[in-house]
């Protein structure tokens, strides 16, 4: 299958190629970068030389993605990743259908239902709104009925994939009520922001700090939201404050429930065990493990665990991805094995990296 990389460069787009780069019966035949296109892409990205299937490979300019399917249709790719900044993909997508491939985008562009909420959440109008009832968030273990037939997927954020898998089963069985918000006190590794330098990512501000941002009004928010409200079938409540970590890559979110309106813990734990028994890439863990990011990194793995807090009526639950593998691009290529009628695991690496 031959796949295109529109971003190539940056985290996300990097991860993607990282992960292809393994994965059997993919071409890549086209990567684009606007700043280094020209450049070979083992030039622009070293630690992938050495990859056969990259050596040749010369950074484009996504602005000549019409005059490559019209010159070289042999080459052009049938699926591309749009690992770019929010907001681009709501031009690159559209392009991208009408140039008859599909689209795996891991901005936030299409992740919304509704256009009226990009304007108070991304700060911006959608230019194609048209394409936001077609997008299906891109969730395997929520939407794997519906994304094998997609031409758009929308890849879930980061911070919501590792929320909306700590909450999923208690939503769907109508346990999350509108009248007890839920609270996810959420932390990110700096690779979180991309690769573009900001202040906030330089190592001397990064490094031996810690602190919240965007304490409310993150754009994860309405995405969280949407999910879990879906699965509850009613409109949910939801308090998320996202932080900063010194480290490269991980998430991890503690999320703090009363546990006096929910069933006793057994009965909870048991509905989580049940729930992802058969998903290969959520992991409950046994009770009293507490879910480590080393343990998830460069993985698939979503670690889910449950706590009682007992003096203070407080069920905890305790989750942990990477940001970079589950939270985008390991996520996007499952979502690529679904769309193509792949095995939903092929490529997908299974063993972190630790230490
Ligand atoms: N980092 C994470 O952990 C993470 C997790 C989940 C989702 N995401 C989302 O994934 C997307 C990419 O994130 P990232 O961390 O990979 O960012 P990044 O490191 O900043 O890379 C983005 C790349 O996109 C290219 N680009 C930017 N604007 C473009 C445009 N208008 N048209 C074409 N190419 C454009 C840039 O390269 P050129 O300027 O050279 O073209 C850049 O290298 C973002 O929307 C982000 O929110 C990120």
């Amino acid at each position: 299958m031959r796949i295109g990389v529109i971003g190539a460069t940056g985290y996300t787009g990097s991860a993607v190629l990282g992960i292809l780069a393994q994965r059997p019966g993919t071409e890549v035949t086209v990567v684009t970068s606007r700043g280094e296109a020209g450049r070979a892409l083992t030039d622009s990205l070293p630690h992938l030389a050495g990859v056969p299937a990259y050596a040749g490979l010369v950074l484009e300019d996504p602005a000549d993605l019409e005059k490559i399917r019209e010159t070289d249709p042999g080459r052009f790719p049938e699926v591309f990743f749009l690992a770019v900044s929010h907001r681009a993909s709501m031009a690159l997508a559209p392009r991208i259908l009408a140039l008859g491939a599909k689209a795996i985008d891991l901005t936030g562009d299409f992740r919304l239902k509704s256009a009226a909420q990009y304007p108070v959440w991304y700060k911006a109008e959608h230019e194609s709104p048209e394409l936001l009832a077609e997008a299906v968030y891109g969730l395997p273990e929520l939407h794997r009925a519906e994304i094998p037939r997609a031409r758009l997927v929308a890849n879930p954020g980061c911070y919501p994939t590792c929320v909306i898998l700590s909450l999923a089963p208690l939503a769907e069985k109508g346990l999350l009520g509108p009248d007890s918000p839920v609270i996810c006190d959420c932390k990110s590794g700096v690779s979180g922001a991309g690769k573009s330098p900001v202040p906030s990512s330089l190592f001397s501000e990064a490094s031996d700090n810690f602190h919240a941002y965007k304490v409310t009004g993150h754009a994860h928010t309405p995405e969280m939201i949407q999910e879990l409200s879906l699965l509850a079938r009613r409109p949910l409540r939801l308090s998320f404050t996202p932080h900063l970590v010194p480290m490269n890559r991980g998430i991890e979110a503690t999320i703090y429930l009363d546990a006096e309106r929910l069933p006793p813990y057994q009965e909870i734990r048991g509905l989580y065990e049940l729930r992802y028994a058969s998903e290969r890439f959520v992991r409950v863990r046994p009770e009293g493990r507490v879910p480590e990011t080393a343990d998830v990194r460069g993985t698939n793995f979503c670690d889910v665990a449950l706590f009682l807090d007992e003096g203070a009526g407080i069920l905890k639950i305790v989750s942990v991805i990477d940001n970079l593998a589950r939270g985008a691009a390991s996520q996007a290529v499952v979502n690529l094995n679904l769309v193509s009628g792949e095995d939903e695991g092929l490529g997908i690496p299974l063993a972190a990296l630790r230490p």
